[in-house]
């Protein structure tokens, strides 16, 4: 066993977490929300400022909660990668200072196997092999989990990210950022047959498309035309819970439709869910109905495991542990890195 101080800042939440392997002592997550909010989405410079500021109290926080102290920790780990580099040196730099303060050892993580590891902390009896799809503000990935720390990636996004879809067609109805849990609440009110709308399709170079890549660019273009129309045939205000719900829905079907293919092709029976686009209900919907058609276990994690912690980031950084792997303290942060 193995307990483990971490630290997350790869966006705009900082947060701070004791872990021992799969059981949360202490989870602090605060979010800038409210700061990005009037510019429509997360401003790099500010997201870093305000870690720098957030990062002592969260640190102390953690302990208070967790009541442990420096004693009872075995290794800092801190999210290397991949995110916005600026947001990331305040976390990695914070850990490994407190590292060489309290001499433990250091443990960098990929953002991506830490939303992978939120599925341990949340059902300790799931073990792999499983299909891990993310879905977040910055990602939209298919991981085929072999074992602990055996990753293939057989989907990503060729342009959007899920959620960054979700954002921006919000911005385009004129809603407020995030835009993905206003968009889900306003589909529920919607019809999501009243417009047809085209699912993303990766093209391949010998013809035919790509079954587990996403592409939502052309989605966005999509109802961006169809709102320009509407607001040229004098349909204002505009239909926004049917625009709301038809978009979600073809989000929802375009991701389960990729995420089963992919089960079903590699002959994997556990699927689970991570990332804030997790949350949104019309996914959730298509996915366990798909699920259940084709005899497939479906896991989607609660809400506060799904979207950024540091909890994820300490029960892979525990697992990292005992298995001998910890970072140089020379070890710097990407912005991209696949897993
Ligand atoms: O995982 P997350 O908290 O942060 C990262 O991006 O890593 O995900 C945030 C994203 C935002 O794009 C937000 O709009 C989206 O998740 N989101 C949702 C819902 N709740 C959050 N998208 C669709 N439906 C939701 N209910
Ligand atoms: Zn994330």
């Amino acid at each position: 066993m193995a307990t483990v101080l971490a630290i997350e800042t790869s966006c705009d939440e900082t947060a701070v977490a004791i872990v021992n392997n799969r059981n949360i002592c202490s989870s602090v997550v605060t979010s800038q929300i409210t700061l990005h909010r009037v510019y429509g989405g997360v401003v790099p410079e500010m997201a870093s400022r305000e870690h720098l500021l957030t990062i002592n109290p969260c640190i102390e926080q953690a302990f208070l909660e967790s009541k442990l102290n420096w004693s009872d920790i075995d290794g800092v780990a801190a999210t290397v990668a991949p995110g916005l580099v600026g947001a990331l040196m305040i976390g990695s730099t914070a850990a490994k200072t407190l590292a060489i303060l309290y001499d433990k050892p250091f443990i960098g993580v990929h953002h991506l196997e830490g939303h992978i590891y939120a599925t341990y902390l949340s059902d300790p009896t799931w073990e792999p092999p499983f299909l891990c799809l993310l879905v977040s503000g910055g990602h939209t990935s298919l991981i085929y989990v072999k074992n602990c720390g055996v990753y293939e990636q057989l989907g990503s996004t060729r342009d959007d990210a899920a959620g960054e879809a979700f954002d921006k067609v919000a911005r385009l109805l004129n809603l407020e950022y995030p835009g993905g849990p206003i968009i889900d609440r306003l589909a529920k009110t919607g019809n999501p047959k009243r417009f047809i709308l085209p699912e993303g399709k990766v093209s391949l170079p010998e013809g035919g498309y790509h079954r587990y890549d996403s592409s939502f660019s052309g989605l966005k273009t999509a109802v961006l035309r169809l709102v320009e129309q509407l607001k040229k045939e004098g349909q204002e205000p505009l239909p926004v819970a049917d625009l709301a719900a038809s978009f979600q829905d073809t989000v929802a079907r375009s991701l389960t439709k990729k995420t089963i293919a992919c089960a079903l092709d590699y002959g994997i029976k556990k699927i689970a869910i991570g990332g804030g686009v997790a949350a949104n209900s019309g996914l959730r919907q298509h996915l366990q109905e798909a699920a259940k058609e084709h005899d497939l276990i479906v896991h989607f994690p609660p809400l506060k495991l799904c979207t950024d912690n540091a909890a994820m980031i300490g029960c892979a950084a525990t697992d990292h542990l005992q298995r001998g792997h910890i970072s140089a303290l020379s070890l710097g942060v990407s912005s991209r890195l696949n897993i």
